[in-house]
């Protein structure tokens, strides 16, 4: 099928692209590099643009012929929506909204969009599953139920087709394909902590060891972004396939904590990591552990990389050779 990935060129987006290609869809990204970077999509069709911007995405529909989507292009910078609501208001749902009814004007109607954990908040049950009640801690969350919302009654109206993908943490790289996690700035944990060992940071903040934790610290669902990426590709099959739709969560089902997750950067890495226990991050909920049953018993997803270790391997793969990120040249081949 030719995919229209909007935000193709961010971490997540770039791991998405990847996985269509390689089973032979043909995907053209639009990213307005906001947050992206050119270089994580170099052997794509790229346009440069605004998933607001109408009078590109008709045109970009009419001239590739779109026949799906792919929706990640978004804020996500969690803390920011608690400073700046209005931002992802505009952005994820005022933006998305236009982008939404484009799309379905044009005749695209099958799209599978990113969704996030945070739209449950801090959870009653554990593990998550996709019934369990909606009660975001932030605005960030808010705009992604209101996007999921959206789809509903495009669904309804216009017969859209839509799959959404409540991830978990995302983490880890696609080794061998130079892409990976590139955020500035960074606020991730696991390339927080990697950032630490290459010495571009002294150390990590530990954000609280005082939840109700076997340590203390915040308990979190770490998925390899490749098996995210994956899910997309079984999405977009299952709706161009006439299956129906809906809402599935995208973790492995096992919880870490901070601590749990320094150690194990400590043993990937060989190196002993400078931690030092910070006041709690405000919005922080203390565990989140998803139920991705639905996922595999729907769409026969199933991990690949489902250790820990194996997911921090790839992603310190990466941040060795590319320490700077994107922006400065590779130091040493990470396929060796
Ligand atoms: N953490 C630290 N120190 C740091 C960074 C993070 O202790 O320097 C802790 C956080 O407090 C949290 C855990 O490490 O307990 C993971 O934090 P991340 O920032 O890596 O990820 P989050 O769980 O906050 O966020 C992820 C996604 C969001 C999504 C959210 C759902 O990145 O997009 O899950 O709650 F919204």
């Amino acid at each position: 099928m030719r995919v229209l990935v909007a935000g193709g060129a961010g971490y997540i987006g770039s791991h998405v692209v990847l996985a269509l290609q390689q089973v032979g869809h043909q995907v053209i990204v639009l990213d307005n590099l906001q947050t992206g970077h050119r270089e994580a999509v170099e052997n794509v069709p790229f346009v440069l643009g605004d998933i607001a911007d109408e009078t590109l995405l008709i045109r970009l529909v009419s001239e590739y012929k779109i026949e799906a989507a792919v929706h990640l292009a978004a804020e996500s910078t969690v803390g920011l929506s608690m400073q700046d609501p209005g931002l992802f208001f505009k952005h994820n749902t005022g933006k998305g909204a236009v982008f939404l009814d484009t799309l379905v004007k044009s005749g695209v109607k099958i799209l599978v969009f990113s969704s996030s954990a945070a739209v449950y908040g801090s959870p009653i049950n554990m593990p998550i599953c996709e019934t369990h009640r909606l009660n975001p801690v932030n605005v960030y969350g808010a705009t992604k139920i209101m996007f999921e919302e959206m789809m509903r009654w495009y669904e309804q109206v216009y017969g859209l087709r839509w799959i959404a993908l409540r991830y978990f943490n995302a983490a880890g790289a696609a080794v061998g394909h130079g892409i990976g996690e590139d955020h500035n700035p960074e606020t991730h944990l696991i390339p927080i902590i990697l950032q630490t060992v290459l010495g571009k940071r002294q150390k990590v903040n530990i954000f609280g060891n005082d939840y109700s934790t076997p340590d203390g610290t915040c308990i979190r669902d770490y998925i390899h972004v490749s098996d995210l990426s994956r899910a997309h590709v079984l999405a977009m099959d299952a709706l161009s396939a006439g299956e129906a739709g809906g809402i599935y969560n995208l973790g492995n089902g096992q919880g870490f904590s901070v601590q749990e997750v320094v150690k194990v950067c400590e043993r990937v890495t060989g190196q002993k990591i400078a931690a030092e226990i910070a006041p709690r991050r405000q919005g922080d909920p203390p565990i989140l552990v998803a139920s991705a049953d639905r996922i595999k018993s729907d769409l026969g997803w199933t991990a690949e990389h489902p250790e820990l270790e194996g997911i921090v391997t790839s992603a310190w793969k990466w941040h060795r050779s590319h320490p700077w990120g994107y922006s400065k040249p590779v130091l040493k081949d990470e396929r060796k």
